[in-house]
């Protein structure tokens, strides 16, 4: 009766696309972890030697820009409370701990001819005390904090930063190396340069429109794949570790499958993932031909001599191809396209991708305005990654849900397990994912919309003078999980009844 109970349902789960009622697993060795970042909840400003970030100048200067005039001079108050954060892990039961490094808290000019002891001091201590429960820590080395002082010198615009950001990473390798095995370069390049060089959402708020968000993107992917280099010439063999950078890979549909939307949500995926991927992952390197080709003929429209999109010397290329033991990819949600109807600033980033997102209709939203919950987006997205670069080692480096206040959050417990469910059939169908990282594990300062969007596993109660962190229904939901490993009802929903094919599966590979 069982076998023939388990054949209809097989046959079932083929004939009807995704809802089957299969038990799925993650393997063994599958690590789950929550992230957090410096500047989101370390707090400690100016304490210790630490030196001004860009992000705490352009707070200070203009709290006018944060939605409730929050800014991360205290945030959560990690810097003095990361025994308590620690804690929190070892009740989530977590395999790994994703943080970040403050470049200005461990070199204060930015340079490595002053190395702030203390600074260093707390993120050793701070990995002591996860080693000593058996957590492992991720660092990020850059996440979004640039010290002030190099942001004067033109930041990640200014081709020498290359230089600078090895210097740092160095510093870093050398004191806390051997008890790191997972490291990130950069997080989300697109956050740093679109953002930051161009549409002014985020800190240097530089308006460089068209111009100034290339060349950063070419110098964040130089300076990771020069400090990947340098993990791998110096320190690999001594310290076993791994590096990768983070990169943002949401999802994007066409709105409908016509023609023009088809071809809208082609471009929007080059200008928004293959921009960064491709010169570390496809075979031939170098930024997508649909990207370069778009912006060369712009420019050339505008008057400018030459492409606003920086070329990639050979040399520059063959640094950059392979330059990374796995992708993170951070996923949050799905956009529809279609080609735009607007007219935007000429030159700019959104003028070069011309177009126009939507979302889908029974999408459910989260407290920030540009997330909403579409599971199969997570499949489709791990899905293309697979067949465009070949199947990459990835790791989910942030997932995660805004709420308002509140502990009875139901609702992010529910999207984490309907995504964990979309990543475990992506996983069932050749993708090859090591780790799931849930954003965040507490609530943060969400850059500038401050504390008004709550992500954490653990609400912070902010006018505590303890800054008291309580756990939400999700962060025991995800504890579950945790020990689990296993999925249950409601993990594939009718909402991920993606019909698409079912893809190949890796090759495998041939012994030697
Ligand atoms: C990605 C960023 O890395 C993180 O800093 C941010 O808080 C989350 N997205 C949520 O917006």
């Amino acid at each position: 009766m069982k076998i023939f109970l388990t054949c209809i349902l097989s046959f079932l789960s083929i004939s009807q696309g995704w809802r089957d009622y299969k038990v799925r697993k993650f393997p063994e060795n599958f690590m789950f972890g929550v992230a957090s970042s410096a500047y989101q909840v370390e707090g400690a400003w100016n304490e210790d030697g630490k030196s001004e970030s860009i992000w705490d100048r352009y707070l200070h200067n203009h709290p006018e820009v944060v939605a409730d005039g929050t800014n991360g001079d205290v945030a959560s108050d990690s810097y003095h409370l990361y025994k308590r954060d620690v804690e929190m892990l070892r009740e989530l039961g977590v395999d790994f701990y994703r943080f970040s490094i403050s470049w200005p808290r461990v070199l204060p000019t930015g340079f490595d001819n002053e190395i702030n002891i203390k600074g260093l001091k707390y993120y050793e201590n701070l990995i002591d005390e996860l080693l000593k429960y058996d957590i492992q820590p991720m660092v990020t080395l850059y996440h979004f904090d640039l010290p002030q002082r190099l942001q004067e010198l033109g930041g990640w615009a200014n081709p020498e930063i290359i230089n600078w950001f090895v210097d740092y990473a160095k510093v870093v390798f050398d004191k806390l190396g051997p008890k790191v095995k997972y490291w990130i370069t950069i997080n989300q390049p697109n956050s740093i340069c679109i953002d930051g060089y161009g549409e002014s959402m985020m800190a240097p708020a530089v308006d460089s429109k068209g111009v100034g968000e290339y060349l950063c993107i070419k110098n964040v992917l130089l300076a990771h794949a020069k400090v990947y280099r340098l993990y791998e010439s110096q320190y690999k063999t001594k310290h076993k570790g791994s590096v990768g950078i983070s990169l943002a890979v949401n999802w994007i549909d066409p709105l409908n499958n016509s023609t023009e939307n088809s071809e809208a949500a082609k471009k929007a995926r080059e200008f928004t993932i293959g921009l960064y991927m491709n010169p570390i992952w496809s075979t031939k390197g170098d930024f997508p031909a649909l990207v370069k080709e778009i912006i060369a003929k712009k420019s050339k429209e505008q008057g400018f001599p030459r492409s606003r999109l920086p070329k990639l010397i050979p040399e520059e290329i063959k640094l950059l191809k392979g330059a990374s033991d796995f992708l993170g990819m951070n996923h949050y949600t799905t956009s529809l396209v279609t080609p735009s109807t607007q007219e935007f600033p000429s030159p700019s980033f959104a003028d070069d991708l011309s177009v126009d997102f939507h979302t889908g209709k029974d999408w459910i939203q989260g407290k920030s305005p540009w997330l909403k919950s579409a599971p199969y987006g997570l499949y489709k997205a791990c899905i293309h990654v697979n067949l465009e670069y070949s199947y990459p080692r990835m790791m989910i480096t942030e997932h995660g849900w805004s709420t308002e206040t509140g502990l009875q959050d139901y609702r992010r417990g529910a999207v984490i397990r309907e995504y964990l469910g979309a990543l475990l059939l992506a996983m069932e169908d050749g993708t090859d994912v090591q780790a799931y990282t849930a954003w965040s594990l507490m609530d943060n300062v969400e850059w500038t919309a401050g504390v008004s969007e709550r992500f954490g596993l653990y609400e912070v109660d902010y006018n505590s003078p303890i800054k008291k962190r309580t756990a939400r229904q999700s962060a025991l939901i995800y504890k579950h999980v945790i020990e689990s490993r296993v999925s249950e009802d409601g993990w594939f929903p009718s909402s991920l009844n993606i019909s698409i094919t079912k893809k190949k599966k890796a090759p495998v590979k041939a012994e030697l």
